[in-house]
């Protein structure tokens, strides 16, 4: 057997088959010849990949934080999803096309951009880098692409937006009395972003169960990864050098006697609003006087609500396999999502984009654009802002040479006539 299959018990074991093909670059290699590895040393520039910068990542932080980063919900098969879905789309090159000029750029609310993707909101950034959320928009600012703030960020929203030429966008998170989300709302707007993005498929937290066993009691780690943590001095230095990181806008409607660290992270995540409704998303809609965006939808139904709602667009997500196991990957309802929808409706999409191919993909499936989650993260867990740009440039870099290879000279050329199944 070339790739071991990671879920055996499956019946889609052909599924799971072309994504351990994907994980695993194996064809050239047999018996463990020629030896492989990816490149996890310090020199970025020698990071050639989203996935040298993932080992680079790995290496430098610890295992719960890896974890973290990684894990996916119970049996990870929506994580898997992601990964197989892509893989199930092959590229149908056009040759001798003159593509000495490519243009990497799209049109997102009405303004260029120069690459085809945004950076996803992802919160507790600060495990991975001290002032992680403002380096992130640091590096998306200078590449001219959109930063999404979470909820759940490190770093106070007004520093965030205090990033000079930021195309600054608010996720929101849904939780306690209603005055909460209004403040956030009001705050967000007072900030400038650009776009709120309501995120509505993480009411229930999901269980990643092994990032779970790396604690004792919420919020308590083992013995065992306190000792391994210790063993990671970089990441001590660079990471918790000024304490603990905190959830600085969410900290203010926290009880007083709940606001350390961990105690704040699952008061919030106990008191997620599970009432939260169409009829709810509608009113902070009309709260909201910029683009708004829905994310966490991945039903076609649920994406044509959205657009009766008022929203500007929506993000089909499965929240990077961390939410509801066993669910479908945004690709999968793309395209019936697009022709529900007409060509007028923002559809962006996430999940396991970590190639200048994937991407491609996603955008002659319908998409607008895509956002990033763990490609960047991996950047900055590596090497903190320079490590987001390599990300970046390592994206635009293959996107560039991917066209080319295409025979495609814009990304706005594509469609489902370049793929196949
Ligand atoms: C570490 C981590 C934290 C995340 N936190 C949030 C969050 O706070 N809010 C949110 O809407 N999505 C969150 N997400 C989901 C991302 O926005 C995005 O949907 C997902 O990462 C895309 O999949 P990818 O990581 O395979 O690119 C998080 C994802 C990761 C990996």
């Amino acid at each position: 057997m070339r790739f071991p299959l990671r879920y055996p018990h499956r019946e889609d074991a052909v599924e799971a088959d072309a994504t351990a093909a994907r994980l695993d670059p194996a064809p050239a290699t047999q018996m463990g010849t020629p030896a492989r590895r990816l490149y996890a040393g310090a020199k970025l520039e020698r990071a050639r990949t989203i996935a040298d910068l993932r080992a680079m990542a790995h290496r430098r932080l610890p295992a719960f934080a890896v974890e973290y980063l990684e894990g996916g919900a119970e049996e990870e098969a929506t994580l898997s999803r992601n990964l197989a879905a892509l893989a199930s789309w092959r590229l149908v090159a056009r040759a001798l096309k003159d593509v000495s000029r490519r243009d990497e750029s799209v049109t997102l609310f009405g303004r260029d951009m120069p690459l085809p993707f945004a950076i996803a909101p992802t919160g507790l950034n600060g495990l991975f880098w001290r002032k992680a959320d403002v380096l992130l928009a640091r590096a998306a600012a200078q590449a001219g692409v959109p930063f999404a703030q979470s909820t759940m960020s490190n770093d106070p929203i007004e520093e965030v937006a205090a990033v000079p030429s930021l195309r600054h966008w608010w996720q929101l998170y849904v939780f306690g009395e209603r005055r909460i989300r209004e403040a956030l709302i009001a705050r967000a707007e007072q900030a400038g972003c650009e776009a709120l993005v309501l995120t509505v498929d993480a009411q229930f937290y999901g269980d990643r169960e092994w990032e779970q066993r790396r604690f004792t009691h919420p919020g308590r780690l083992t013995i065992a990864s306190i000792l391994e943590s210790a063993r990671h001095p970089h990441w001590i230095a660079t990471t918790l050098s000024g304490g603990m990181p905190s959830f600085a806008n969410d900290v203010d409607y926290v009880p007083e006697d709940k606001r350390g660290f961990f105690d704040s992270a699952f008061w919030i995540r106990a008191n997620m609003d599970h009432s939260l409704d169409w009829d709810e998303a509608a009113r902070l809609r009309t709260l909201w006087p910029r683009k708004f965006l829905i994310k966490g939808i991945l039903n076609v139904d649920d994406v044509e609500r959205a657009q009766r709602i008022g929203a500007d667009g929506v993000v089909l997500s499965n929240h990077g396999g961390r939410q509801l196991d066993w669910t479908i990957s945004s690709l999968d309802v793309l395209p019936e999502a697009r022709r529900r929808v007409g060509s007028q409706f923002t559809l962006i999409v996430d999940g396991g984009m970590r190639r200048g191919t994937d991407i491609l993909k996603a955008l002659a499936l319908g998409a607008n654009a895509v956002l990033l989650g763990r490609a960047t993260l991996y950047g900055l867990a590596a090497a903190g802002e320079s490590g987001v740009t390599r990300a970046i440039d390592i994206m635009r870099e293959e996107i560039d040479r991917d066209l080319g290879l295409l025979g495609a000279s814009s990304v706005r050329e594509l469609d489902a006539s370049f793929l196949t199944r």
